[in-house]
């Protein structure tokens, strides 16, 4: 539904996307994941046609969005970083404004105001004036105005920042929703609410994709990414000593009452370590496979990153 290909960004000398490459399927939510400055407002500008790429192409749906933007744009539902708001229209008036620019007729215009407010849960700001919308609520009208054209296809550029938890698991809620049937990505900083939201991730550091996969798979394509959690019944140090003796194992942590090792992804520790244990007459209470959080994952690959370059 998306296909991004050799993206590229400069603006002036200033690199800021860096030949990136990568699709979102149809009905998929994915989240886009970076660190301040990686590019991600960038990217998505250039997906919506708001920003001429310096070099690459975007296609939607199979429209290419240099040639044949209009046509793309129609299926794209935008909520911008900073969703510019007239202070002075209410919101339905902001809402009417919006579907007329998308070139819905009047009727239908009157139909998805009454749908979105429903949805976003604007009922009982409809007649308020968005300068006096508190900042949550000026994120819904933002949302609202991204799908008043009901769009195939959604880019929402941190949809959750700067509302309060109770409103921010509303928001989840809603995205989720609208996901069911709709092509999501979106951008956030947000780790939990990628897990909470999103199928699939795609992180970028400096410009660059360093990472994307089903978040269960992403554990497997970090070096030395694999770990399993042990509880020994023996002396601690002794412990780890003799753990760290057997050749695979990478590193061994002792956080009581757990041992923890890493070893190659390749590699299959378990059966020497029990019997390691065993020729040291310590019981071995426990063995399990450790995963990596998605924070871990994300503080890796950016540091990696950022010791490579
Ligand atoms: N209009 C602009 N002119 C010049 N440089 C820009 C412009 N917009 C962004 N940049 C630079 O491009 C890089 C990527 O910025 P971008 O806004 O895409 O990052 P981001 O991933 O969205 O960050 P954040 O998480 O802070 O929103 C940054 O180094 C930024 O300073
Ligand atoms: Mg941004």
């Amino acid at each position: 539904m998306i296909r991004i290909q050799n993206l590229t960004k400069y603006y002036g000398k200033r690199l800021a996307v860096d030949d990136i490459s990568f699709n979102v399927e149809k009905g998929e939510i994915v989240a886009f994941l970076g660190p301040n400055a990686a590019g991600k407002t960038t990217t998505m500008r250039m997906i919506t046609g708001y920003l001429m790429p310096t070099g690459g192409d975007v296609w939607i749906a199979g429209h290419n969005m240099a040639s044949h933007s209009l046509e793309g744009r129609r299926l794209i539902g935008y909520m911008p970083e900073i969703v510019p708001l007239y202070t002075d229209m209410t919101t339905r008036s902001y809402l009417d404004f919006v579907a007329r620019l998308r070139g819905l007729d009047k009727k239908r215009t009157k139909i998805r105001i009454d749908e979105v407010v429903e949805i976003c849960h604007l009922e009982d700001y409809i007649d308020v004036i968005l300068g006096k919308l508190s900042k949550g609520f000026r994120q819904r009208v933002g949302l609202a105005q991204a799908i008043i054209h009901d769009p195939g296809v959604l880019i929402l550029d941190e949809p959750t920042i700067g509302i309060d938890p109770i409103q921010v698991a509303q928001t989840r809620g809603l995205i989720k929703e609208l996901g069911k049937d709709r092509t999501i990505l979106l951008s956030t900083h947000i780790l939990p609410e990628v897990s909470m939201i999103c199928e699939r991730v795609i992180i970028i550091h400096e410009g660059r994709i360093v990472a994307g996969d089903r978040i269960e798979n992403l554990t497997t394509i970090l070096k030395g990414g694999n770990r399993i959690r042990l509880k020994v019944q023996g002396p601690a140090e002794k412990v780890t000593t003799r753990l760290a003796r057997i050749d695979c194992i990478q590193a061994v942590a002792y956080e009581k009452p757990f041992h923890l090792v890493e070893f190659p992804a390749d590699q299959e520790p378990q059966a020497e370590i029990t019997q390691a244990m065993v020729q040291s007459s310590w019981t071995l209470l426990s063995m399990e496979p450790v995963k990596m959080s998605l924070e871990e994952i994300f503080l890796q690959l950016t540091a990696e990153e950022e010791t490579g370059s």
